[in-house]
Parts: C-alpha cells; sequence; structure tokens
C-alpha cells in the first residue's frame, strides 16, 4: 500500500564551481556548475486531503511557491488527489543556495511516493526550475546546460562549510542579467576543479572555488564584495559566493572547526550564519514515509 504520508528533507546546495559560457537563444545561459548539496535543510510534510493547501513555516516567499508549481506540473499529467503540505524552512530564500529548487524537488518524489504515479521526475524538474533537477540526485554533481543536465562526480573529501547569508536577496534573473559584462572569451574549464575535488582538502579546494556570477553580484551590490573580503580573512580556505547569491561560504575541515569557526562569524557580522557539512559523497537523505496519517 503506498504510505499516507511522507516527509521529505530538502537539502541546500553550494556552487563549488560554476562558469557561465554564454547566452543562448533561449535567454538562458549556459552553464558548466559543480554543485555539493549541504546538511541545512526545509523538511517538506506532504499527506492526501480534499484540496491542494500549503502552509509554510517561515518568512513569507515572494510569488507562487515552488512546492506548489511542482502540485500543479504533477496535477497537469496525471489525475492526483489534493494534499495538505507542511513546509518549515531552514533555508533562506533568495540566497543561492537552492532552497526553492530543493523544495520542489522533494513535492515531485512525496507526490510519487504517495500516489505510485511513476513519473518521470526529471522532465517535471525542468519544467519548473533550471536547479531541480540535481536535487534529485543524492551528491555532488557536474551540472551543465542552463543547469539541468545533472552527472554525479566522485566522491570528494571530507568538507564542512561556514555560511553566511547577509540578510538580502539577489534576483537571480538580475544576476544573470548582468554577467554579460563579465563573460570571457577563454572561460575557465571545470576540468581543473574536478582534478582538484578528487586530491584536496579544504585548503587546496580554496584556491579553486570558482563563481562567475560573483562578479555580477558585486556589481549589483558592492557591499557584498567587500563582506566576501571580510569573510575571506577570518575562514582558513577564503569565501565564496554561491549560484547567484547573495549567500557566501568558505570550507573547513571537520564539524567542530565549522562551529567554532560559525561562532567567531556570528560576533562579527549581522545576518544568518550556519555551519554546515558539505555532502560530498553520494547520501541518502529523503523521506520517511508512513501507513498512518
Ligand atoms: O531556471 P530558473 O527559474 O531558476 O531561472 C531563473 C532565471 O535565472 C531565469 O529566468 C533566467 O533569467 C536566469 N537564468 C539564466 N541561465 C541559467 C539559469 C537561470 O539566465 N542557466
Amino acid at each position: 500500500m503506498p504510505p499516507r504520508l511522507v516527509q521529505v528533507r530538502c537539502p541546500a546546495k553550494l556552487n563549488l564551481f560554476l562558469e557561465v559560457l554564454g547566452r543562448r537563444p533561449d535567454g538562458y545561459h549556459e552553464l558548466s556548475t559543480v554543485m555539493a548539496p549541504v546538511a541545512l535543510f526545509d523538511t517538506l510534510t506532504v499527506r492526501e486531503a480534499k484540496t491542494f493547501r500549503l502552509d509554510v513555516h517561515g518568512p513569507p516567499l515572494p510569488g507562487t511557491n515552488t512546492v506548489e508549481k511542482a502540485y500543479r506540473a504533477v496535477a497537469r499529467r496525471r489525475r492526483i488527489p489534493g494534499v495538505r503540505a507542511t513546509l518549515a524552512k531552514g533555508i533562506p530564500a533568495g540566497s543561492g543556495m537552492g532552497g526553492g529548487s530543493s523544495d520542489a524537488a522533494a513535492m515531485i518524489e512525496a507526490l510519487d511516493a504517495l500516489f505510485d504515479l511513476g513519473l518521470d521526475r526529471h522532465e517535471i524538474a525542468a519544467e519548473i526550475g533550471s536547479d531541480v533537477n540535481f536535487f534529485l540526485e543524492r551528491g555532488p554533481a557536474l551540472c551543465t546546460g542552463r543547469g539541468e543536465k545533472v552527472a554525479p562526480i566522485p566522491s570528494g573529501p571530507e568538507l564542512h562549510a561556514v555560511i553566511f547569508w547577509p540578510g538580502f536577496s539577489l534576483s537571480t534573473a538580475a544576476v544573470y542579467g548582468r554577467v554579460r559584462d563579465f563573460l570571457t572569451p577563454a572561460p575557465r574549464i571545470v576540468i581543473d576543479f574536478l582534478n582538484s575535488f578528487g586530491r584536496e582538502g579544504p585548503e587546496g579546494l580554496g584556491r579553486v572555488l570558482f563563481n562567475r556570477l560573483e562578479l555580477a553580484a558585486f556589481a549589483l551590490h558592492p557591499e557584498l564584495s567587500a563582506l566576501r573580503g571580510r569573510l575571506a580573512e577570518m575562514l582558513p580556505a577564503g569565501a565564496r559566493m554561491t549560484g547567484s547569491g547573495s549567500a557566501l561560504y568558505g570550507l573547513c575541515a571537520s564539524g567542530a572547526e565549522a562551529r567554532r569557526l560559525a561562532r567567531r562569524v556570528r560576533g562579527e557580522f549581522a545576518g544568518f550564519v550556519a555551519p554546515a557539512r558539505v555532502m560530498t559523497r553520494e547520501v541518502s537523505w529523503r523521506s520517511r514515509k508512513s501507513g498512518s496519517s
């Protein structure tokens, strides 16, 4: 019997490498990016109901929630009942950590499990957003196309991160809109990063972390550049922006070190600060299913 309630943990992600190869005729940008999930979670709980309803615990989110978009996308393909969904937010929205995409992937998985639909999850995920497919996987991956083509990569070293979000959001579209000023005819190639990923610890990796979107985000918000500089001085392997921002992160070697550094960062910076394990190998973080509601 299919479960009657599904609870799914929705991890955040960090972009460890992100190069923009050019603008495509459809308006999106061609990417080469390495992403890894991190142990900072939203939690989505879904059970059958008469109509669709979503309760979000956390700050209100702008626009139609990606959880609702995922429900509507599935409902266009299959006759499904309503659901009562509860989303507990732990990942700041508009931070470049992929919370909305992770929530959408979780909703697709939850509906598939609840109603035994046999969905083509990747096709639905790509319709909702470029990063949603990544969250259907369970570990670090090289993502290409507009980000929706996901190739798992071999395991990396044990890594932890200190994540800092300054409390303001950046529009992904605005950051991509600005990146054209920073494209280069000789883009960085991901293979050098991938070689280091297999070999180096956090400090070696820190030297090859890269994000082309930083320059665009810093042009829109110069104070973010100054924050990155200050954060880089406090962390052993420097600091980078994730995705289209505005969250910044630095790598370190152990959970204890990440917690210690996070306490120091909290003392110096106003905003959201979290230590989190980087999932550098394939893991199973997903669902808890229950036969009773
Ligand atoms: O795919 P997603 O909805 O997350 O993208 C949000 C916006 O970010 C897009 O409308 C587009 O302006 C920009 N984008 C882009 N190239 C990508 C991904 C996103 O230009 N590869």
